[in-house]
Order: structure tokens, then sequence, then C-alpha cells
């Protein structure tokens, strides 16, 4: 019985926590914003860390439920996310990112890039570089990314090739591009990923395809 409360009492603290959490990653990714051009991109991990602890406060089997709960609200489709995952990552400090996201980034058993009328995907991709809507937290890729900024020297290299965020977060060796547009939308977006097939994806990744262009002639 009493164990029925402490899980209970867990769980209403780690909801707490998140819903302190999220707010608090927003404020601090804004705050990265407004610094980054001068300090570069440490705000991925800052917010990450606040996450991480927060998460890291509650612990065993009550936090992987609720983690899962939670994600499984933002994501619709966390439902098969085993509690032994998600209690093992949380309790590695700060990797914030669960097993659902990190499958979710990876490009599907089958997927092939949607190459079709690509010059005209471009256009759209930009209308959606700049769409704060994309994100659930008031961001757009260009908040970040505007003229060459916010990215790593990797960005210079052919994909799929390793990107630091990818490794660190969704434990991926290198990645596509498209899979870096996904990979940005769940982690600094806090969005859920674009549909595999669709037009937005294809014309982001599209866009890109040019941002990456300008990166290399900077
Ligand atoms: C809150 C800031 C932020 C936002 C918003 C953001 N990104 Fe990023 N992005 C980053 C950071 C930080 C990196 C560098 C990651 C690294 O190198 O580990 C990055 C890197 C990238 C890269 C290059 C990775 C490489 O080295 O090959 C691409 C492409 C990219 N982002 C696309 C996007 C797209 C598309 C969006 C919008 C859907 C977006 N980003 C939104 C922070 C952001």
């Amino acid at each position: 019985m009493s164990e029925q409360n402490d899980r209970r009492a867990l769980l209403h603290k780690l909801s707490r926590n998140l819903m302190v959490s999220v707010p608090v990653m927003t404020v601090v990714a804004m705050a990265g914003v407004n610094a980054m051009s001068d300090r570069g991109l440490e705000l991925i991990p800052s917010a990450e860390a606040a996450q991480g602890e927060a998460e890291g406060e509650a612990k065993g089997e009550a936090e992987g439920k609720a983690e899962g709960e939670a994600e499984g609200e933002a994501e619709g489709e966390a439902e098969g996310e085993g509690e032994g995952e998600a209690e093992g990552e949380a309790e590695g400090e700060s990797e914030g990112t669960s097993e659902a996201m990190k499958q979710a980034v990876r490009r599907p058993t089958g997927y092939q890039p949607n190459d079709v009328g690509a010059a005209e995907l471009a256009g759209k991709g930009k209308t959606l570089f700049n769409d704060t809507s994309l994100s659930s937290n008031g961001l757009s890729c260009a908040t970040c990314h505007t003229d060459g900024a916010g990215y790593n020297d990797t960005f210079e290299n052919e994909y799929p090739h390793y990107v630091a965020m990818g490794q660190n977060d969704f434990g991926m060796e290198e990645v596509h591009l498209d899979e870096m547009v996904q990979i940005c939308m769940v982690a600094p977006m806090a969005a859920e990923p674009l549909a595999w097939d669709s037009d937005e994806l294809a014309a982001l990744t599209e866009y890109m395809r040019g941002e990456q262009e300008k990166f290399r002639n900077r």
C-alpha cells in the first residue's frame, strides 16, 4: 500500500517537474538565442541540463511510467515504450531523449527520400524555415540558423556524416540531412518530427541543401 502511495507521490512530483521544466527550457532556449551570436551554441546542452535535473529528481519505476505518459501526450505514439528503457535513460543524468524520439528521427525502413521537384520545394522550404508554428516553443529554424548561424563545422561535410547532437542525444553515428531536420524538429524545436513522406520534410531538406552550399562558401 505505502509503495502505491510513494509511487503516486513520485508521479505527482515528476509531473510538476515536467510542467516546470518545459517553460524553463523555453526560457533557456530564448535566452540562448539572444546570446547566440557571441556565445555560439551552448543553449542546447544547457536546456537539456535543466531537463535532466528536473527528471533526475524522481526515481525508479514511477519515473519511467510518468515519462512514457508525458511523451505519449506530446507524440501521440509512445505507447509501446518499455518501462525499463525509460528508467535506464532517465537515470543517465542529462540523457533526456527517449527511445521513441530516437527512433522517430531515423529514416524508416524502406524510406526513399523525396527528390522530386526539388527547385520548387526550396521555396516552400524557406517559408517553413521561418515558420515559428513548426515548433512548440515559439522558435523557428531561422531563430537559430539565420545567415549560417548555429551550425558546427560538420555542416560542411557530405551527408550522411557525424553530428555531435545526433551522436550525443540520439545515439546516431552519422545522420542524413533529412534526419538532421528531424533532430532539430524534435530537440531544439521541441516538436514532433515531420511525416517522412511529407512535402514539408522534403521542402525543408531541400532548402537546407542550399543553406549548406552557402555555409560552405562563407
Ligand atoms: C534552438 C536553436 C535551434 C533551432 C531552433 C534549430 N536548430 Fe538546427 N541546429 C542547432 C544546433 C545547436 C546545431 C548544431 C548541432 C551539432 O553540431 O551538434 C544545429 C545544426 C543543424 C544542422 C546541421 C547539422 C550538421 O552539422 O550537419 C541542420 C541541417 C539543422 N540544424 C537544421 C535545422 C532545421 C531545419 C531547423 C528547423 C526545423 C533547425 N535546425 C532548428 C540548433 C537549432
